[in-house]
């Protein structure tokens, strides 16, 4: 087994390292030493107003001269919103965040939350125009119109998948390689449709790495739990070929995480997370904390709004430095990080150790 594979060859990579693309902590510092290190660094363009996006993709590219990618989320309810008029649960959810606030020293809030930002079509189009080496996909298919306009304009596009039904509906619209997230993976789960309960689509990456391998003709990258040489090689196994990496690039020093943040990942045992909808409407793999564990039962909003009713929550817990009430995003991997690397030394250390288990 070889750590160049055909996909590293076709992007003009070095190593099977992708970082995944994470909104608000993957900005142009990470990306850039990821991909100078020889992986696919991938900024986190999801939250990123059209300017932004439009600088650090410049940033980017003053940053490194090698291939990177962007990410867009691309669920439904971005493409066709929940309007005001349907928002159901708004006083509960008010009800469960307003103790919280009080705790905080933080005014209560009674009414309707700020609305999501409706400009999705618009940062596709300047991922489009910036003529990006790859485009990084999460929480929808991007359909075959979409992704023909990508590749007429010399895009690479990945999307990822937590079924192998998903994966095969993303093979169908001409996607370039498929990433499989596993259940044990941090962040949101990659559905393209909020799914019933938490427990669908949680299929654990040793196995649902293998389904899509076997289901798709595309090349297919691993997420969920790589945090080192071993599940690297794990992954490439599985037939993967590649993993992409969150949790493990959350916590270096180009990371955007603030530091509790980052102190949280270093603490946190692997049986120390869970699913839940709570943070922002859609189910994703937290570290347990007095928020996720304090919300309750109640009712949550639909994607985007439930990010609004926090948003006032998560603002003041990271500027207080305080890391129980805000939104710790990671996977089970996070039990198995003890340090702060730069990116880069990461990216080297990962493929030593890759090395020398395929030595053995
Ligand atoms: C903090 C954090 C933020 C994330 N944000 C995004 C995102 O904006 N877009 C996306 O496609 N995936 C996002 N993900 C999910 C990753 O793409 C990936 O599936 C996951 O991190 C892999 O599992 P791991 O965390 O065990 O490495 C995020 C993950 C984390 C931990």
């Amino acid at each position: 087994m070889r750590l160049r594979t055909p996909l590293t060859e076709r992007l003009g990579i070095e190593v099977p390292i992708f970082q995944a693309g994470m909104a608000g902590f993957a900005l142009p510092e990470l990306a850039a030493a990821v991909s100078n290190a020889g992986g696919l660094g991938i900024l986190g363009g999801h939250g990123l107003d059209v300017d932004d996006l439009r600088s650090a993709i410049a940033e980017v590219r003053r940053l490194t001269n090698r291939p990177f990618g962007v990410n867009l989320i691309l669920p439904e309810d971005l493409r066709r919103p929940a309007t005001e008029a349907s928002l159901r649960g708004v006083a509960d959810v008010q009800a469960a965040l307003n103790p919280m606030r009080r705790t905080m020293g933080l005014t209560t809030q009674e009414g309707i939350p700020p609305a999501p930002a409706q400009n999705l079509n618009e940062r596709i189009e300047v991922v489009l125009t910036e003529r990006v080496p790859a485009f990084s996909i999460g929480l929808g298919n991007p359909e075959a119109t979409l992704v023909e306009r990508f590749h007429a304009a010399g895009t690479f596009v990945i999307a990822m998948a937590t079924t192998k039904q998903d994966a095969v509906a993303l093979a169908d619209s001409g996607v370039d390689a498929i990433v499989a997230q596993g259940g044990e993976g941090g962040g949101h789960r990659s559905h393209f449709v909020k799914p019933a309960t938490a427990a669908y689509g949680a299929v654990g990456t040793m196995v649902l790495v293998p389904e899509i391998v076997d289901s798709v003709k595309v090349p297919v990258i691993a997420a969920g739990g790589v945090v080192d040489g071993r599940s690297l090689v794990a992954a490439l196994a599985l037939g993967a070929q590649g993993a992409l990496i969150g949790t493990r690039f959350l916590a270096t020093r180009e990371s955007a995480a603030v530091e509790v943040y980052k102190q949280a990942l270093l603490a946190a045992e692997s049986g120390e997370t869970a699913l839940t909808d709570v943070a922002s409407g859609r189910y994703a793999r937290v570290i347990r904390n007095a928020f996720s564990e304090g919300y309750g039962t109640g009712p949550v909003l639909p994607f985007g709004w439930q990010g609004g009713a926090v948003g006032d929550l998560f603002q003041g817990a990271r500027e207080a430095g305080n890391a129980e009430f805000m939104a710790l995003w990671a996977g089970q991997g996070t039990g198995r990080i003890v340090d702060l690397p730069g990116a880069g030394e990461l990216v080297a250390r990962i493929v030593r150790e890759a090395q020398a288990v395929l030595a053995l």
